[in-house]
């Protein structure tokens, strides 16, 4: 590989559902004190899932905001990544080539480890534009967060999806050389086969989050000679937001000099978008660079460290510098969070309980409520029916 050659993220764009639900209301239902919620947890409201909306019309959603003809002709991989997955065998990205109307001369995968496989994807993607530089390759990370209703995971569910293409000189983020990746066998949170929820050992879990960020950045350090000083902000993959806080004051310890405040002040801006959406799982490292890019004190040059984990257990911390011309790159995501509708906590469990799951029956979901442009109408012999819906 040419050692010049810069290869990064293009463009970005996120796609969320269409409902939601202000955390105070579910706070006073399920008799919890609502400053738990937004300033414990650091949550203020939670996508809502409809039946008609999974991880395929998800995923398209984003990317369909993205791509021009250009772009179309031009990707060569789709890769999917995601916990959420519709099928044990079949990738989801082949449903979502096909919804996008990408050319059929396309590689499409679907890549798994829990909130960590968007960044396997990215420097799988970075390999692959190395190799071959004309090739972009569409990164999707699209989940949905599920813990059950009345559990302690509840107020940190969420689901959304981005797309991301990887190319050269890419106009948003130009990834730097060094990364350092972990893992160990850890049971922090996991999902068996069986469960349409998430099994989580929720403290353990957030302390492992914090041991991994701490061993990579330290490794990172001593690898490239570089301080906290040398990062404009470091981005955090955000299972709720106060989880990016926790991780952040670890290492700042009492500092509280130029850095120290302009880490924090990049984190407060990197939480905007999480805040409202809940866990995208491996997309919320992404939905928050593109919540720093949008609302922090961002310039063309300045360098961010990303921090990537994955239950089970997997962390990365990489980096990359700002492109110039970041802004005009990026889906309006607060524009789109405005156009959401809230519903009742009612509503809401209603939507929990109506999700396909396990479910093997035909069934035929009413499209009405779902404004979408991608949904899912149903299924028939075993097979999900996606449609593109033009209303
Ligand atoms: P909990 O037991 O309900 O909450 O579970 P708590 O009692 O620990 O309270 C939470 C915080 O609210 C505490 O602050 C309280 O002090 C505070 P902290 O000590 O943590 O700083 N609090 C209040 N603050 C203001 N006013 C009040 C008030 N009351 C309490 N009145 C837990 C919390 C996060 C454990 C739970 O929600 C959970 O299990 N979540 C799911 C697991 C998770 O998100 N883990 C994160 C790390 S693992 C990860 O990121 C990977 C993941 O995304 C999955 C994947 O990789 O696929 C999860």
């Amino acid at each position: 590989m040419n050692k010049k050659m810069k290869i990064g993220i293009d463009k970005m764009a996120f796609a969320t559902t269409n409902n939601y639900i202000d955390l105070r209301e579910l706070a006073k239902v399920r008799g919890d004190e609502p400053d738990k919620y937004t300033i414990g947890i650091g949550q203020d409201q939670q996508a809502v899932v409809p039946p008609t909306q999974d991880i395929v019309t998800l995923g398209a959603a984003a990317a369909d905001k993205l791509l021009t003809s250009e772009d179309r002709q031009r990707i060569s991989t789709v890769i999917l990544a995601t916990e959420s997955g519709i099928d044990n065998s079949k990738a989801s990205a082949i449903y979502v080539k096909h919804l996008l109307g990408l050319s059929d001369f396309v590689r499409t995968v679907e890549l798994k480890e829990a909130c960590y496989s968007a960044t396997a994807g990215i420097q799988f993607a970075r390999g692959i534009v190395a190799l071959n530089p004309q090739e972009t390759v569409l990164v999707i990370a699209a989940d949905i967060a599920r813990y059950g209703l009345s559990t302690p995971g509840e107020v940190t569910q969420g689901a959304g999806a981005v797309a991301m293409l990887i190319s050269q000189d890419p106009h948003v983020l130009a990834l730097g050389q060094t990364s350092v990746s972990l893992t160990k066998d850890i049971m922090d949170f996991w999902r068996p086969l069986y469960a349409t929820e998430a099994m989580v050992d929720g403290k353990y879990s957030t302390n492992v989050y914090i041991d991994f960020f701490k061993q990579t950045l330290t490794r990172y350090q001593q690898l490239t000679g570089r301080r906290l000083d040398d990062f404009t902000a470091i981005l955090f993959h955000l299972p709720f937001t106060k989880m990016g806080k926790k991780a952040l004051e670890a290492v700042l310890g009492e500092r509280n000099d130029a850095t120290a405040q302009r880490l924090r002040q990049a984190l407060t801006a990197s939480q905007v978008y999480s805040r409202q959406v809940g866990n995208l799982y491996t997309g919320s490292l992404y939905l928050g660079l593109m919540s720093y890019l949008q609302n922090g004190a961002v310039k063309a040059g300045d360098r961010l460290g990303l921090f990537s984990y994955g239950s089970g257990a997997e962390g990365e911390f990489y980096t990359g510098v700002v492109q110039p011309a970041f802004a005009a790159n990026l889906s309006n995501v607060q524009s789109d969070l405005k156009k959401r509708q809230q519903v009742s906590i009612e509503d809401y469990e209603i939507a929990f309980n109506d999700q396909l799951g396990m479910n093997s029956a035909d069934i035929q979901f009413d499209l009405s409520n779902d404004p979408a442009k991608f949904v899912l109408a149903g299924q028939k012999n075993h097979q999900r029916i996606y449609q593109r819906n033009d209303k």
